[in-house]
């Protein structure tokens, strides 16, 4: 049991769930992602000293990090996001003071839902707090990006670390990566419902296949950027991307084919978001995970087989993988009224076709960071 009258503060940040733009964010494209419910907590008390002390409720382990020397806790087992995030906090001029952190996370992990990202800015965000410190949270998603980068090695994009951060309840966040612009769409899906499914299936190697990708796209741009002024393949219309992909090494042109043709997938979802229109916005979704199948390769049998399965469901209007893919959630926009039976369809279909079962997560979309003075 915690007892929050031991702590000063109580922090949150949100996991995340991307209804669509997926492995775009990295190519200064535009997403549509929204905060989730399920987040990292941190309780923070100042110490007095030079070290930060972490705990977490669902492990034994403690680990004490030294804020002189934070390069040292590189590749911890445990601690290690959190050393990323206060080294990064530090670097750029804030702030630091010995600290008691305790930590629970209730985004499962390797889940697609962004635990890390979670990790990382609530981390910031207390290390800040505790510091008396007041913090913008854009910047705090910037820092903890440079963390999951630097000391989990993945060369990810903004989008995660932005939503944890900026997440507004009740909205999604068309969020543009290139400048940042982010514009908070309400999320309303009449009577449909967004239901998260993880297919359990533990994910290994991501981060090397993610890398993987993300310099393959930027190949892509590199070869096309010798025949049209362009700063980022995003801005590459459909159009002009039949002209150039014969440049391109097939592989290379497939991946680049999927970040164009999902930009435009995107403008698209805004526009059904908008204008309500649930069925359109499951076509999308539907088109998306073809997309990430086919041309992107990032699925993988256990996700094709879940979002398979819903595609399949009489009441289900779309589904797709979410997040980096390779495991991890699907999410799939689902008839309210129907949401029993399409869960029990989708668990025996995906039983019965891989070695895993499923779970299905409720979640609300709340918002992005929170403070709590105890
Ligand atoms: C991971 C990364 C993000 C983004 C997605 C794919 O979640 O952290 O930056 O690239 O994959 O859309």
């Amino acid at each position: 049991m915690i007892n929050e009258k031991d702590y000063k503060y109580k922090v949150t940040a949100a996991g995340r769930v991307n209804i669509i733009g997926e492995h775009v964010d990295y190519c200064g494209g535009r997403v549509f992602p929204a905060a989730l419910s399920l987040c990292n907590t941190v309780y923070v008390r100042p110490n007095g000293t030079d070290k930060i002390n972490l705990s977490w409720t669902t492990l034994t382990d403690k680990v004490t990090l030294n804020i002189n020397d934070l390069e040292k806790s590189r590749s911890l087992k445990y601690g290690n996001y959190q050393a990323g995030s206060a080294l990064m906090w530090k670097n750029a001029g804030h702030r630091l003071v010995g600290c008691d952190m305790l930590q629970e996370c209730i985004v499962p992990f390797g889940s697609g839902l962004s635990s890390s990202a979670a990790i990382e800015v609530s981390t910031i965000a207390a290390l800040a707090t505790v510091a008396g410190e007041k913090f913008n949270p854009v910047e705090v998603s910037r820092l903890a990006q440079r963390a999951e980068q630097d000391f989990a090695g993945v060369n990810c994009g903004i989008m995660d670390q932005y939503s944890s951060a900026c997440g507004k309840k009740g909205h999604a966040m068309l969020l543009d990566c290139k400048t940042l612009a982010c514009e908070y769409v309400p999320v309303n899906l009449g009577e449909y419902s967004l239901i998260i499914t993880n297919c359990n299936k533990p994910h290994s190697l991501i981060e090397s296949k993610y890398n993987e990708r993300r310099a393959e796209t930027e190949q892509a741009l590199s070869i096309i950027q010798s025949y049209e002024k362009v700063s980022c393949l995003a801005d590459v219309t459909k159009e002009r991307f039949e002209g150039l992909s014969k440049y391109l090494p097939a592989k290379i042109a497939d991946r680049a084919k999927h970040v164009i043709e999902e930009c435009a997938r995107v403008r698209s979802a805004e526009y059904a978001m908008k204008q309500g229109d649930m069925v359109a916005l499951g076509q999308l979704l539907n088109e998306s995970h073809n997309s990430l199948k086919v041309l992107y390769e990032v699925t993988g049998k256990e996700l094709d087989c879940l979002a398979e399965a819903a595609q399949a469901f009489d009441g289900c209007v779309g589904s797709r993988m979410t997040g980096g893919g390779f495991g991890g959630c699907t999410i799939s926009i689902v008839k309210t009224q129907a949401v029993q039976d399409f869960k029990k369809y989708v668990y025996e279909r995906y039983q019965k076709q891989t070695a895993y079962t499923p779970s299905f997560y409720e979640a609300d979309i709340s918002d992005g960071i929170t403070v709590t003075k105890l």
